[in-house]
């Protein structure tokens, strides 16, 4: 069982720097490393994804899972929703390409900057590979909230937290708020 971690929130330094490669992935360290950041998410419970710079270790390390369906109504927001969902992805050292010129604007929201969502454009379809802590090779095509899901979990790992990718500043709030309002979008 892994250890809960303490999430950096936006304006800890950790957060805007470019995480570094890891040189071995199943190494125990790493298999550490990805117990305790699901014991984290777990403990946090209601979240699609958490990379490595969140919990203080500057490693590209990510991962998420993406339910079939979701009671958070954050996720409501978001007309891409995958309904079938994606099983528990752990990705050491992953690449992503984005495909195509196709962009969707819709709400996002982080365990960085809690409390907070703003409207982010993304790719509607990407492509992703990376290394298991097993050492398995995953490569997928994603679209939709799996491709959001995938490209915010990669922006951390660059550095980059949704409110820079916004390009709207009108579209930036407190999430009880924009909830509220919201209904029906
Ligand atoms: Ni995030």
């Amino acid at each position: 069982m892994g250890k809960i971690l303490k999430v950096a929130r936006m304006g800890h330094p950790i957060l805007t720097q470019r995480a570094k490669e890891v040189d071995d992935p199943t190494s125990l360290h790493i298999k550490g490393v990805v117990d305790d950041m699901l014991a984290t998410m777990e403990n946090l419970g209601n979240n699609i994804g958490l990379a490595a710079p969140q919990v203080h270790i500057p490693l590209r390390i990510l991962l998420f899972k993406i339910p079939r369906k979701t009671n958070n109504p954050r996720y409501h927001l978001t007309p891409e929703h995958d309904p079938d969902g994606v099983p528990l992805t752990i990705l050491i050292n992953p690449k992503l390409t984005l495909i195509g010129d196709e962009t969707i604007e819709t709400w996002e929201s982080c365990l960085s900057v809690p409390g907070l969502m703003a409207k982010v454009s993304r790719h509607q379809s990407v492509h992703y590979s990376g290394t298991t802590p097993e050492g398995k090779q995953i490569e997928r095509t994603a679209h939709g909230f799996h491709a959001r899901a995938m490209q915010h979990e990669y922006d951390h790992l660059e550095g980059i937290l949704f409110p820079m990718r916004m390009t709207d500043p009108s579209q930036f709030g407190f999430q009880d708020e924009i909830l509220k309002h919201a209904v029906g979008q």
